[in-house]
């Protein structure tokens, strides 16, 4: 067994890291030196057998047009059956440079200007931007939070879905930001609604992977074959194995109809996998499940080093524990500031680059997203630093 060192601190940069690169700090977070805890990527090394697989195919050294390969699909179909138990074909999966584009390509295939698509505040940003980008109109369906704990508005759900406009709904499938790893019954609920309202599920399971037991993910699909005929569900090693500058992602779409009509928007764009990208996603479900289990392991002590730390050192931030997803959501709303204000607090005070709540939609305004796939001492740097930005503050 490979030991994997989660708490070595690797220098990202200087490797066009826009998490890292200080301009992008300076630009965007007032302060080139702050400590970057925003976007989604990990500063930890992948799985070694994904190095040398890069490795080997770099020495290679022809960087043609790539294909789907049959081994490519066979992983995908693999993965899915291991992790999840469930059960898909070869057939079914389109390939997407990431899960961004495929969002926008479903829009674009499926949706007509004016046309409504449902998501779930506070909720991934650029759902809103893709949806308002393609001339469509957002349907918000905002999350409740009740005993610190996000759960779905049903009754409202029902009446947007009833709209004649209303043609897709995104599902952040775990939920970035608030973390929550949706229940079966909450799913059944979900996609019942939406089958009856004849409005199609596109499913984000990007961060599927990267649960906390006791949940457990489930597919969209795997519920019943209506919800599958009636979604496409969207799936990525680049969350779970740390591969999101290789742009590799997996669009399931069980429905045929739904399938060649996606399938001409990709085919007329003449997308395929880079070199790199289908070697590291074989690689990853292959040979990378040892790393993985390591990898959840630490965010888990992670996440209990927050949990900890802000109990006992600054008990007025509330941690909204993820079920799943490496990051973290935290409430300051028992301090009265603006959204502005607790910007400016995070940024210029503690010097630290979060994302802003507000930036996820309505429900966020008191919020800052921490990601916390680093090393713990970076972890415990940048708690430290938020601590004393709030002393003296009442
Ligand atoms: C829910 C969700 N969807 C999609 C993405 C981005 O996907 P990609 O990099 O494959 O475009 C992210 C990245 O953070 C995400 O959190």
């Amino acid at each position: 067994m490979t030991k994997y060192n989660f708490d070595e601190v690797i220098d990202r940069r200087g490797t066009d890291s826009i998490k890292w690169t200080k301009k992008h700090l300076q630009d965007n977070f007032g302060e080139k030196e702050s400590i970057p805890m925003w976007i989604a990527d990990m500063d930890f090394k992948v799985a070694q057998p994904i190095i040398e697989a890069l490795t080997e195919r770099a020495q290679h050294g022809i960087f043609g047009y790539g294909h789907k390969s049959d081994e490519f699909l066979e992983v995908v179909v693999n993965w899915h059956k291991k992790r999840n138990g469930w059960d898909i074909e070869k057939e079914w999966i389109l390939f997407t440079p990431g899960i961004i584009p495929a969002l926008n390509f479903i829009v674009e295939t499926f949706c007509n200007p004016g046309d409504k698509v449902i998501i779930q505040s506070p909720v991934y940003y650029p759902f809103a931007n893709i949806i308002t980008n393609n001339g469509c109109h957002i349907a918000n369906n905002p999350l409740i939070l009740n005993n610190d704990k996000y759960e779905m508005n049903f009754s409202e759900l029902e009446k947007i879905a009833k709209d004649s406009r209303t043609k897709l709904m995104f599902l952040c499938s775990p939920h970035n930001p608030v973390g929550r790893v949706w229940t079966a019954e909450e799913l059944q609920r979900l996609g019942e609604i939406c089958l009856e309202n004849d409005v199609l599920v596109i499913s984000d399971e990007i961060h599927s992977d990267l649960i906390y037991r006791p949940n457990r993910h489930i597919p969209f699909g795997k519920i019943s074959e209506e919800f599958m005929m009636n979604s496409i569900v969207c799936s990525s090693p680049s969350k779970s194995f740390n591969l999101a500058g290789l742009h590799v992602s997996d669009i399931i779409v069980t429905n045929e109809k739904l399938r060649n009509e996606l399938n001409h928007k990709l085919t007329t764009i003449d997308i395929d996998p880079g070199s790199f990208a289908s070697v590291a996603q074989i690689a990853a479900y292959n040979h990378g499940e040892e790393w993985l289990e390591q990898l959840l392991s630490y965010l888990r002590d992670n996440l209990d080093f927050i949990e900890e730390f802000i109990k006992e050192r600054i008990p007025r931030v509330k941690l909204i524990r993820p079920e799943g997803t490496y990051l973290a959501w935290l409430n300051f709303s028992d301090y009265d500031f603006t959204e502005l204000e607790l910007q400016q607090i995070m940024q210029k005070k503690a010097k630290i680059a979060l994302d802003d709540g507000y930036i996820f939609g309505a429900g966020g305004e008191h919020f800052q997203r921490i990601n916390f796939a680093c090393p713990r001492s970076i972890l415990q740097k940048a708690l430290e630093s938020i601590e004393k930005s709030l002393e003296g503050i009442n």
